[in-house]
């Protein structure tokens, strides 16, 4: 609406006693696609102490674990519903070796972790370990192939170690080593960043390789995982035409790797905390970004692909700040604030409005890396505004998206960044309950947001809110709960309609009564 039109209509409601608010409508007759569980997938890569301190400490540790994994993390993680894992990289992926992750951990070979701050690796977390941990999680795994140090027939055997049910030598060394049935690899990757860290590829090049590789993954067909292509990032759309070209007979899709950067420049990314308000923003606008990148990419793929067999993964993604001082460069540790879960759950709504073809998406990373879920230090434990992101949003796994029109948006800017104020997902839960997400994108003021559901007479919302005073706010060790959600609900005014207040810098799940 042009700022005359808003300006005049925002007087009259203001005279008339009303509130100016945004229309947002959801269509419930016409629901859209299923929002896989797997687009709330998670990553735990051998990088700084996302996997090694953080989640695995052995089960010799004096922090409570079981089978090495220790019980509070993974008790937090269970209950935000983590459906899938991705597993051992990233970069590290492509220089693992999975012999060295096998049989008993005191004899197993110490490695450097060339690619994240040339630390022993001492593979103590290996195959089985990494299946206990999903077993434990109740999640589904998503094994990421070495393209670039490996080679076809590697991975041709781990798969087989993994899935053979048959008296193979391999299937038996497995059984040997405590697992008698074949573990359920629910997706497997050929390589990493083949464009960079895995092997600084063309794309047409990685394909041939591909070809090759896929041709050996040989699994029983109910243990058979979905192969999944390494493709491109940010705005390189060679990699996914090439990719959805080449290989569309021989695999389920192809990944897509975007970050968001305070700055947008990776020299200078930008803090965790302690940012302005311009920070906010550009924050807001580069993640609104990945709309448009899997637009691009679905456009891409659509010209290979129209019956949109493959998928769209995009199995790394989140924000990418500038370390914090006194940490390993290479250990990837930053902060987590109101800000990250706004993050978070504006790429949820993204997600589930590219439910058609975005089939699963893996945040980078689930503990103490990036933007992570959960930081540990020793024996203890904090949960971050992402986490709690997660947590609420769960009623969206599973669910079937709905379509929404939002009229009236009003935008917030700063300086010359112009964002969308509200951002809306909905969706019918497998509970048979219709759910909402917004999230309030203006620090400054709350939004309003009339409510309407055609055929359906709207009473009450209800469910919770996530949002603090500081736009930095984050837990900490000495204050766990500093940020934290708080239910939330609003009813229908005697006219029958129903207007939300979303705060200011807030993210809302609410169920529509
Ligand atoms: O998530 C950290 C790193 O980012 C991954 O290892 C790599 O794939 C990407 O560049």
């Amino acid at each position: 609406m042009n700022p005359i039109k808003r300006g005049v209509l925002a007087l009259c409601m203001l005279a008339s006693g009303g509130v100016f608010a945004a229309e947002l409508t959801i269509d419930a007759a016409k629901p859209g696609a299923v929002i896989n569980k797997d687009v709330y997938g998670q990553f735990a890569e051998h990088l700084g102490t996302g996997i090694y301190e953080g989640i695995w400490v052995g089960p010799k540790s004096k922090i409570p674990n079981t089978k090495g994994w220790r019980n509070d993390v993974v008790g937090a993680l269970k209950d935000i519903k983590v459906p899938l894992v991705r597993w051992p990289g990233g970069c590290f992926a492509d220089e693992y070796h999975w012999r060295d992750g096998i049989g008993p951990r005191e004899k197993r070979p110490v490695k450097v972790n060339t690619n994240w701050g040339g630390v022993d690796e001492s593979n103590a977390v290996g195959t089985h370990e990494f299946f206990d941990l999903v077993d434990l999680l109740g999640a589904d795994a998503y094994v990421n192939g070495n393209l670039g140090t490996g080679s076809a027939q590697e991975m041709s055997e781990w798969v087989e170690y993994m899935t053979s049910d048959s008296k193979s030598t391999l299937a038996n060394l497995r059984r040997k080593n405590g697992h008698d049935k074949p573990f359920k690899v629910a997706y497997f990757a050929v390589g990493n960043e083949a464009w960079g860290c895995g092997g600084n590829m063309s794309p047409q090049y990685y394909s041939d390789l591909y070809k090759q590789v896929e041709t050996f993954l040989r699994a029983p067909q109910q243990y058979r995982p979905k192969i999944i292509a390494s493709g491109g990032n940010d705005n390189d759309l060679t990699w996914t035409d090439v990719l959805s070209k080449e290989l569309k007979k021989q695999t389920s899709g192809i990944s897509f790797h975007y970050y968001t950067l305070p700055t947008g420049k990776w020299e200078v990314k930008g803090a965790s905390t302690g940012f302005q308000e311009n920070e906010w923003i550009s924050t807001v606008s580069n993640t609104l970004r990945m709309d448009d990148h899997i637009r691009k990419n679905t456009a891409a793929m659509d010209k290979h692909d129209p019956e949109k067999k493959l998928g769209l993964f995009v199995d790394e993604w989140g924000t990418w700040y500038d370390v914090e001082k006194g940490t390993n460069p290479g250990f990837l540790f930053q902060q987590n604030t109101l800000r990250d879960a706004v993050v978070a759950a504006l790429n949820f709504n993204i997600f589930h409005a590219h439910a058609d073809r975005v089939r699963m998406t893996n945040i980078a990373q689930m503990v103490n890396v990036l933007q992570a879920m959960i930081i540990t230090d020793k024996d203890k434990m904090i949960l971050t505004p992402t986490y709690y992101a997660y947590q609420m949003y769960v009623p969206f796994q599973g669910a079937t998206s709905l379509p929404i029109t939002l009229k009236d948006n009003p935008d917030y800017s700063v300086g010359n960044v112009k964002v969308p104020e509200v951002s809306a997902s909905a969706a019918r839960g497998t509970d048979g309950k219709l759910y909402l997400a917004l999230v309030n994108t203006n620090p400054n003021k709350p939004a309003d947001v009339a409510l309407n559901v055609p055929g359906q007479t709207v009473k009450a919302v209800k469910g919770r809110v996530l949002t603090a005073a500081a736009m930095d706010a984050h837990n900490t060790f000495a204050s766990p709960q500093a940020i934290k959600p708080a239910p939330f609900s609003a009813a229908a005014g005697a006219d029958g309609k129903l207007t939300v207040k979303v705060p200011a810098k807030a993210v809302i799940v609410v169920a529509v009564e």
